[in-house]
């Protein structure tokens, strides 16, 4: 088969399971969407946007540890010096791995850089940067789901693992889910393999929610996007007027949510699917769950992981935390 063909199929078969998702999403009381698929290019956009709000601290923080504390992330992954595959899953444009691979390099460390993301469209923007400022860097491009790209590179090499898991992207995950997913990455791992993942510190709640319910309405934008998107591909027919962006967070659980309501009673067309929304009536967009320490100690050791690092930033509101499977 060619490789256009093969893309077309593998495109369809994507639409489809988005498709399917929206459906039962909005059969589901309370109405849900899944803000996995807020990256479109526009969300891609809306969302390197946020990373760049004052107010959205966690870039900042995540690359303070990147750009400060490169040689103590190095000092962790290098172990006992053997090769190794360093695989990022959600790696968007590599804004702040870029530091440490820069490091790698100019170290002449063996290894390969294997970026995973959903988005076809951000991996060639992190391909171009990455090629023009680390001419040297062994880079293989992995466009897709997280566990099937990581089931791949399992079985296309014998080297450890270094898994990158950075950004708080976890914090997207319902916390049962987020147990699920580090179970899973555990049991594709073998043991002595690293998984670095970023967490974002619970903190005071004004700093919190101030992070995603930003003045300028660009995290409104962003939740109103997906709308758009489901318009413009699977021929919905929301009216994004009559929908508003709310914002939560609970410090008691660490749960930031965001929500959209329905301004007003209305009925939405999906294909042959309809769906009546009473006014204020909400769908769940997405979660950005926010962790102790004790959190984060719990779930390693539940999952399968030692921790054998924990690299704050100097704020200490977010931290890169280093684990081994044991
Ligand atoms: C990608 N993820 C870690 C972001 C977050 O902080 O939950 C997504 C985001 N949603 C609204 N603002 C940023």
């Amino acid at each position: 088969m060619n490789s256009c063909l093969q893309k077309d199929i593998q495109k369809a078969d994507e639409q489809e399971i988005f498709l399917s998702d929206v459906i039962s999403g909005l059969h589901q009381k309370p109405k849900k969407l899944y803000s996995k698929y807020f990256y479109d290019e526009k969300g891609d956009s809306l969302f390197q946007q946020i990373m760049e709000m004052p107010e959205y601290y966690l870039t900042d923080c995540e690359l303070d540890i990147f750009k400060n504390k490169t040689a103590e992330l190095l000092a962790n992954i290098v172990l006992d010096g053997s090769p190794f595959d360093l695989i990022e899953l959600g790696a968007g444009d590599a804004l702040k791995s870029a530091h440490l691979l820069t490091l790698m390099a100019e170290n002449k460390i063996d290894f390969t850089y294997m970026p995973v993301d959903i988005s076809g469209n951000i991996l060639s923007v992190l391909e171009r940067n990455l090629r023009k400022q680390i001419p040297s860097l062994d880079i293989q491009l992995l466009q897709g789901d997280y566990f099937k790209m990581l089931h791949k590179v399992m079985h296309a090499s014998e080297r450890r693992k270094v898994v990158l898991f950075l950004g708080g992207n976890i914090g997207n995950m319902e916390v049962e889910e987020s147990y699920k997913f580090c179970t899973e990455l555990h049991n594709n791992l073998k043991k002595g393999d690293l998984l670095i993942t970023g967490f974002d510190f619970k903190k005071n709640p004004h700093t919190i929610l101030k992070a995603y319910n930003d003045p300028k309405g660009i995290t409104s934008s962003f939740n109103l996007n997906l709308l758009a998107r489901i318009n413009r591909e699977l021929g919905a027919d929301f009216d994004i007027a009559n929908f508003q962006h709310y914002q939560t967070y609970n410090p008691v659980s660490g749960a930031c949510q965001s929500y959209l309501f329905s301004l007003k009673e209305q009925t939405v067309s999906i294909g042959e699917h309809r769906f009546i929304f009473n006014e204020n009536e909400f769908i769940y967009m997405e979660i950005s769950q926010k962790y102790s320490q004790k959190d984060i100690d719990r779930l390693a050791s539940e999952s399968g992981f030692r921790i054998i690092s924990q690299i704050p930033d100097s704020m200490n509101w977010f931290v890169d935390s280093v684990w081994q499977v044991v």
